[in-house]
């Protein structure tokens, strides 16, 4: 099968040029002025933006929670994706404590089976026990090289800091990457304790138990285990500019460490916690939202290259789900959609606005998910050889997102009313038609599970990088 793109404006992470590419059997075949192509589809992209499909590294389908399973399978969820021009997740593994890493990697690898978007998983130890070493081992030969862990939620899946030593000795070792959820969890047990001993349980309650400064501490926390062990880290959902502070530090001192951070910590406000119930109770998440300068100080961060990508910590819940928490914010399922929205709202707040350049939003959509996560160059690029995931991306549409026209199946939205510019036009996967006109392809096939290529060949990647204060994310 083969498609023929005419006079896009293709943007990659350092390039931006009008051409022509053309799509063969599932690759990116040429990329150039008036290809002489017979293709079977052509088609007219005169004032479209031509983007690699995005990967997003932070998702959470058919996650479970003692208020039932967040809002999306990995049906829906990929569906939202897709819609948006994402065309890659990367989920999570998270056993049960006493059960088995490989056990549970195996179930969560049938239980994407229906996904359409392709799909690969970081894996959680969620305690260190005698076998914990040989099943990361275990993991990394089978293709999974991301060990995510959990700094917060202590009394479920948050390791301590003697855990988490082992876990980035071990992993650093066996040359792979761990990713880590930063929050200080006994600190934040306390505070909530605290205010909930006081009958003080509204969803303020939830953002003002987890302060900024708990998570700039875990941050410092966990760079310092990092650099201690020769661990290359990666920061998920970063909220606050004072860990923003630290980040910097360490990338400039040479440490490898990446940066992630959300679009609602890019967007939204902590005020919102201020609303009623039951508008309140979709901002419950963790990190909580945040305030006007820590939004500027991610917002030139990524601008500036200290954080690499933005994921969506895609975890919706229906309102009801939420109810569960009305009286006491410590029963809210803590979790937003919005794997939909990740290229509109970046397109509209970021470049629109001059935050971002155009090559920016893609390095930050595609590129560096891609790069860190050891999928690249078949994956987050435009260039002879990748993989033909595409975003035809139409500038000049203008939408307003509501939870009653996205394709998430959670019933409430955190950016209800949010006004977009800038839509799928068409969405290519795997060199297949996929998304066209706003209507899902009906033949499209299930997405694939990938690997992270071997941590022996990207081990490189995690060199330590020089201190000369530019830092350079990019394959060597
Ligand atoms: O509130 C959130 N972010 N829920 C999903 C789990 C996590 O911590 O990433
Ligand atoms: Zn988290
Ligand atoms: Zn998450």
């Amino acid at each position: 099968m083969s498609i023929l793109i005419r006079n896009g404006r293709i943007i990659t992470s350092v390039g931006d040029q009008i051409a022509d590419l053309l799509v063969v059997d599932g690759k990116i075949a040429a990329i150039g002025n008036q290809l002489e192509a017979n293709a079977e589809t052509t088609i007219d992209a005169q004032g479209m933006l031509v983007l690699p499909g995005g990967i997003d590294p932070h998702v959470h389908l058919h996650l479970p929670t003692p208020a039932g399973y967040s809002a999306d399978d990995f049906r829906t969820g990929s569906i939202a994706a897709l819609m948006g021009g994402t065309t890659t997740i990367i989920d999570f593994v998270t056993p049960i404590r006493g059960q088995s890493i490989i056990e549970a990697l195996k179930a969560r690898i049938d239980e994407a089976a229906n996904s359409l978007v392709d799909y690969i998983f970081h894996v959680s130890p969620v305690e260190w026990n005698k076998n914990t070493p040989n099943e990361i081992e275990e993991c990394i030969e089978m293709g999974f090289t991301s060990f995510k862990i959990y700094m917060a939620y202590k009394d479920s899946v948050g390791i301590d800091d003697t855990a988490l030593y082992h876990v980035m000795h071990t992993v650093a070792k066996l040359g792979g990457l761990v990713t880590a959820h930063c929050e200080l969890g006994d600190d934040i047990d306390t505070l909530r304790d605290f205010y909930a001993n006081q009958g003080l349980t509204t969803p303020k309650y939830h953002m003002l138990s987890r302060p900024s400064r708990f998570e700039a501490l875990a941050v410092k926390r966990a760079i310092d285990l990092a650099d201690q062990t020769q661990c290359p880290l990666y920061i998920v959902h970063v909220s606050a500019a004072e860990s923003v502070k630290h980040i910097i530090q360490a990338q400039k001192s040479g440490q490898p460490l990446y940066a992630e951070t959300c679009p609602q910590y890019l967007l939204l406000d902590q005020n919102l916690y201020e609303t009623s119930i039951p508008e309140a109770l979709k901002y419950v998440m963790s990190p909580p939202l945040r305030q006007s300068n820590d939004r500027d100080t991610l917002w030139s961060a990524m601008a500036n290259g200290n954080i690499q990508t933005v994921g969506t910590d895609h975890c919706p819940f229906n309102l009801e789900q939420k109810m569960v928490g009305k009286d006491d914010f410590q029963k809210v399922p803590n979790g937003a959609g919005g794997v939909e929205h990740r290229l509109s709202l970046l397109f509209t707040y970021g470049v629109l606005t001059g935050k971002l350049s155009l090559s920016k939003l893609v390095d930050v959509f595609a590129t560096q998910p891609a790069k860190i996560f050891g999928l690249y160059p078949q994956k987050g690029e435009l260039a002879i050889g990748s993989v033909a995931d595409i975003v035809i991306w139409n500038p000049n549409i203008k939408r307003t997102i509501s939870s009653r026209n996205h394709h998430s199946k959670s019933d409430i939205s955190i950016y209800e009313g949010f006004e977009t510019t800038g839509e799928v036009a068409l969405l290519i996967k795997n060199g297949k038609i996929a998304v066209e006109n706003g209507k899902l392809s009906g033949t499209l096939p299930n997405g694939q599970l990938l690997k992270h290529q071997s941590a022996r060949t990207t081990s490189h990647y995690y060199k330590r990088m020089d201190n000369s204060g530019s830092y350079n994310c990019g394959r060597v």
